[in-house]
C-alpha cells in the first residue's frame, strides 16, 4: 500500500459520454454528492471493467453544496470546477485506500480460515468497492453541449467520479461517526453489516491502531463512499483523507466495537482478543 492513487500514474482513456441533464432521474443523492447515469463509451473499447462495452452504463458521482446537512433538494449548487476536481480526486483516493485495506482484511481471513483445524461455522460474505475512476467531460460543441451556455468547446465542463452501477438495494451498513453496525430487517444486510465491523477489527488490529475504514455503504456484493479513520498521529494530525476523517473514530474504536457479539470476531480461527482481555494491545 506504498503507492496511493496518483493521477500522473494512471491509465488515460478517452471516448465519449451522454448524461441525461435532468436532475429528477438521479440514480440517488446523498448528503454530499448526486449519482447520474452516464453511458460512457471509450475509444478503444477496454477489455474489462468500466467501459468494455459501448454505450456502458456507469454512474457519475458529483459533490454539491448542501449548508443544510440531509439529503438536498434540486437544483443541486456546484463547486468550481477546481473545487469539483479536487474533491473528486480526493474520493477517488479514499476509495483507492479503503479498497487496499478490504483487500488485505480477506488475505488475513482466507490466511486464518486456510490454518484453521476446522473451518467456520458460517460463510464469509464476498464484498468488493467499485471499480473507479475520474472522468473530465469536455463540451463538443455550442450545439449539442448539455453543459449549458458558458461551456467552450475543448474546455472540461464537468468533472465526475465513474464508478460500476450498484444495482439494487443500497444499504448504509455503518455509519462513520460509529464503530457499532447498524441494524436491519434484512437478514443478509444484518450478516453484512456484522462481517464489516468484524473487518474494521482486523484493519484497527493490523495497523496497531492506527486506521480502518468507517461508512461501509452499497449493495450485499458491491460497495462505494468509504472513509477512512485515522488516528491523530497519522500524517500529523493533517487530514489526509478528507473532511469525512473523524479522529475521534479511531480513538473510540475501542468503546465502540462490539467484539463478543460479532459471530465473525469470536470465531477463535481468526484470533481476534476482545479489547482490554489479556493480550490485547495497549493501544
Ligand atoms: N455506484 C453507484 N451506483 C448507483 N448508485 C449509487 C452509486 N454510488 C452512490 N449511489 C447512490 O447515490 C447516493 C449518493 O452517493 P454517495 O457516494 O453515497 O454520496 P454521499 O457522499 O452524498 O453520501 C447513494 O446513497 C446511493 O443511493
Ligand atoms: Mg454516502
Ligand atoms: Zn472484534
Amino acid at each position: 500500500m506504498s503507492n496511493p492513487f496518483d493521477i500522473k500514474m494512471v491509465e488515460r482513456f478517452s471516448g465519449h459520454i451522454r448524461v441525461d441533464a435532468n436532475e429528477t432521474t438521479m440514480l440517488g443523492v446523498g448528503a454530499f454528492k448526486t449519482a447520474q447515469a452516464i453511458e460512457l463509451t471509450l475509444f478503444p473499447l477496454r477489455s474489462s471493467g468500466i467501459g468494455c462495452i459501448a454505450s456502458h452504463s456507469i454512474a457519475g458521482k458529483r459533490p454539491y453544496l448542501n449548508p443544510t446537512g440531509g439529503i438536498g433538494r434540486r437544483p443541486y449548487i456546484r463547486f468550481s470546477m477546481g473545487d469539483e476536481s479536487r474533491r473528486l480526486y480526493r474520493e477517488a483516493n479514499v476509495l483507492y485506500w479503503a479498497m487496499a485495506l478490504l483487500d488485505f482484511s480477506y488475505e488475513y481471513i482466507d490466511q486464518c480460515i486456510a490454518d484453521a483445524e476446522e473451518p467456520p461455522p458460517f460463510d464469509i460474505p464476498r464484498l468488493r468497492f467499485v471499480e473507479a475512476g475520474l472522468l473530465f467531460a469536455y463540451a463538443a460543441d455550442r450545439a449539442d453541449s448539455t453543459q449549458g451556455p458558458g461551456s467552450k468547446s475543448g474546455t472540461v465542463a464537468t468533472t465526475y467520479l465513474a464508478e460500476e452501477i450498484i444495482d439494487g438495494d443500497f444499504f448504509k451498513y455503518i455509519h462513520n461517526g460509529s464503530a457499532s453496525p447498524r441494524l436491519f430487517s434484512d437478514p443478509m444486510a444484518d450478516d453484512i453489516a456484522e462481517f464489516l465491523a468484524f473487518t474494521q477489527h482486523v484493519q484497527y488490529n493490523k495497523t496497531g491502531g492506527l486506521v480502518y475504514v468507517s461508512d461501509y455503504q452499497g449493495s450485499t456484493t458491491l460497495l462505494t463512499d468509504p472513509q477512512i479513520l485515522t488516528h491523530p498521529d497519522v500524517g500529523d494530525g493533517l487530514s489526509l483523507f478528507g473532511d469525512g476523517n473523524v479522529k475521534k473514530g479511531v480513538e473510540l474504536f475501542e468503546e465502540q466495537h462490539s467484539c463478543s457479539t460479532n459471530k465473525y470476531c469470536s470465531w477463535p480461527g481468526f484470533n481476534m482478543a476482545e479489547f482490554g482481555s489479556e493480550g490485547d494491545s495497549d493501544l
